[in-house]
């Protein structure tokens, strides 16, 4: 049976519904239109989509193992809803318009309630045709604070974003659905920003020790990154603590949606150049994030810092005894898709394309009406996703975190995010033990609206 988007949500009965709830004390976050400087000064400000008027939206903090409570009021034109990225969360709170919840019409309200499992550096942002309200503005960072912080002098949020803008006008250019961006590689800026402003600053003194949040927020763009005149070391990734730091040698890789937690140490001496750079398109570093150092804050750096502390239910077990799900990505220009099932039916490349899709996962375009996979509530889920597509695609789980599996059978850091490069398969491992709906998604947010999403179900 052909299921349509109508008739999917309808059957969402058990699905909350977005209608306003009085008497309650709740704090809120209101999606409206706001005018922002994201370009240099001197070029005209852009009209964007914001949480509470600012880009980003206002960091919200939280200490792990607390609730948090927000109500979203949606004062757009356009239905929209959240989705909280990287928590391992109550199915009902995830944010997916059309799988977990409606859509928040123009004027209406949701409330969001959910525990905080894990700390670490997470975010938020539109899930309702993301492509454009992400792209528009609608993020923010979402940091989830261990009960002993560790040992820093300063905790500071990178939110690296890129936006296409018209230099002319300061608006942004709307190619959101343009063809040509998500059948290639997706929507890639002309300006990029940290905290939504081109040229960021930050000032610090020498040997003074940071925790670096650091979150790609772009549409699209993978970015190189590396620090200059500070020793740093990894301790984090998609806000899952590494069993052990790892220092900074040569280029840190962010792919779209992931985030990483440095600790660094500024070993630049007062006047000299330190800061986040990042690779530009001709093999140049630029600077990212400028970092002003000036004075000292002891005699000698620190040295390696501690792992922080762990998360709760970090082990996959059982791996060896789970079947294996294979699941090929396809699709894109130079490649195209033979067929693939769209709506309900078997379509070819050509009638695809004039439905706008692109891309395919397991031969499936877009969300179908039955999963992807279907696991038994603690069961371990193994899938393989091979890229046979000439684009690398940043993959998302939603609702657990997964490990990557290596050919040795060793397991890789846990994370929600993880770059799948063209030509390339990677099997990710992980406890079904949340359940509910997931998306499993590629985070260039251009493929995810053309094609590239599928979605799980734990019983
Ligand atoms: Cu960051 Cu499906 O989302
Ligand atoms: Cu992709």
């Amino acid at each position: 049976m052909t299921m349509t988007r109508r008739a999917f949500c309808a059957g969402l009965a058990a699905a909350p519904l977005a209608r306003p709830v009085f008497g309650q004390d709740m704090p809120l976050l209101t999606a409206q239109i706001a005018t922002v400087q994201l370009a240099p000064e001197g070029y005209p400000a852009t009209p964007v989509w914001s949480y509470d008027g600012t880009i980003p939206g206002p960091v919200i903090r939280a200490g792990q193992g607390s609730r948090l409570e927000r109500r979203l009021i949606n004062s757009l034109d356009v239905p929209t809803s959240i989705h909280w990225h990287g928590i391992r969360i109550d199915n009902a709170m995830d944010g997916v318009a059309g799988l977990t919840q409606e859509a928040v019409q123009p004027g209406e309200t949701f409330d969001y309630a959910f525990d905080l499992p894990d700390a670490g550096t997470y975010w938020y942002h539109a899930h309702t045709n993301s492509m454009e309200q992400v792209g528009r503005g609608l993020s923010g960072a979402l940091i989830i604070e261990e009960a002993n912080l560790p040992d820093v002098d300063r905790d500071e949020i990178l939110m690296i974003d890129d936006w296409l803008l018209d230099p002319d006008t300061g608006a942004f250019v709307d190619s959101f659905s343009d063809p040509m961006t998500r059948s290639h590689g997706g929507q890639i800026g002309n300006l990029v920003g940290v905290n939504g402003r081109y040229g960021f600053k930050l000032s610090a003194k020498q040997n003074e020790r940071l925790r670096l949040r650091l979150i790609n927020a772009a549409n699209a763009q993978i970015f190189g990154l590396r620090l200059e005149g500070m020793r740093g070391w990894t301790v984090a990734l998609d806000g899952m603590p590494l069993g052990a730091p790892e220092p900074v040698t040569d280029m840190l890789v962010l792919a779209p949606a992931q985030r990483m937690d440095l600790i660094v140490d500024v070993t630049a001496e007062e006047g000299e150049a330190a800061g986040l750079l990042f690779a530009a398109a001709d093999d140049t570093w630029l600077t990212l994030a400028d970092v002003l150092v000036e004075g000292r804050a002891a005699s000698v750096p620190r040295g390696a810092p501690e792992a922080l502390p762990p998360n709760p239910r970090m082990e996959v077990l059982g791996v060896e005894d789970a079947a294996v799900l294979d699941m090929p990505m396809q699709g894109g220009a130079m490649r195209g898709l033979e067929s693939a099932t769209f709506d309900g039916r078997r379509m070819g490349w050509q009638e695809l394309v004039q439905n706008g899709q692109f891309w395919a996962l397991a031969g499936q375009v877009g969300l179908g009406d039955a999963p992807f996979a279907t696991f038994a509530r603690g069961e371990t889920g193994r899938i393989r996703m091979t890229n046979d597509t000439i684009f690398p695609h940043a993959m998302h789980l939603h609702g657990m975190h997964f490990r990557v599996r290596n050919q040795d059978g060793t397991h890789g850091p846990m994370r929600d995010t993880v770059l799948v490069l063209p030509n390339e398969t990677t099997e990710i491992v992980f406890v079904a033990d949340n359940p509910g709906k997931w998306l499993l998604h590629c985070h260039m947010l251009g493929h995810a609206a053309s094609g590239m999403t599928n979605w799980i179900e734990v019983t």
